[in-house]
């Protein structure tokens, strides 16, 4: 008798404050290697968000097919390693740009690892269009009025104008 094997779980947590073309290119990436993609809004405290959780998981959600069954949108306060075993997963995914971004994704990998040795850190390299952008850069572009078609989807675009508008 032939075993079925359990789908592949990973999760790719972050802050997706907010959901950028680079994210999403990831996220791509990834379901190349697993059958199933958990984005995870967790948080991290060094950060003050711009959009509140139900609008990034709102702004996450409108970037794929809801017929997709191979992706899911959640949130956890505690430890993505918690979240992962919780939902069977066998990797965390993270997207490096530069190499700026390997000190910081070396020592959270190695502290993952540490918390609970069942999960690896997958890296994923980021398409080179993506590589001199993110969340914050594209905030502060938008808060001044530039022009940040083509580094997030348009229905990003327009809840960063709405959001700045309102002041
Ligand atoms: N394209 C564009 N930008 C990208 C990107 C990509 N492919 N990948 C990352 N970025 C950017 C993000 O936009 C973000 O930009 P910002 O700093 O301007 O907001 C930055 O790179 C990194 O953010 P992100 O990937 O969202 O990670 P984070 O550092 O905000 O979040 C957590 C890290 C939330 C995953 C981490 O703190 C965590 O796991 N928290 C839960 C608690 C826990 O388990 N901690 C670890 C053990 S102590």
């Amino acid at each position: 008798m032939t075993e079925t094997k359990p789908p592949s779980v990973a999760v790719y947590p972050g802050t997706f404050d907010p959901i950028t073309n680079g994210h999403v290119d990831i996220i791509k990436r990834a379901l190349r290697m697993f059958d199933k993609v958990i984005i995870v809004i967790a948080v991290n405290t060094q950060k003050t968000p711009l959009f509140s959780i139900e609008e990034r998981i709102d702004m996450i959600n409108q970037c794929f097919s809801s017929t997709n069954d191979r992706i899911q949108v959640d949130i956890t306060t505690g430890l993505i390693v918690d979240f992962a075993v919780k939902n069977d997963a066998c990797a965390i995914v993270r997207g490096l740009r530069a190499v700026s971004d390997f000190d910081y994704e070396f020592q959270l990998a190695l502290m993952n690892r540490k918390l609970e040795r069942r999960v690896e850190t997958v890296f994923l390299m980021t398409g080179f269009r993506w590589i001199f952008i993110s969340s914050s850069i594209i905030k502060d572009a938008a808060r001044h009025g530039g022009d940040i078609s083509g580094v997030v989807p348009a229905h990003v675009r327009n809840a960063l104008a709405e959001k700045f508008s309102r002041g």
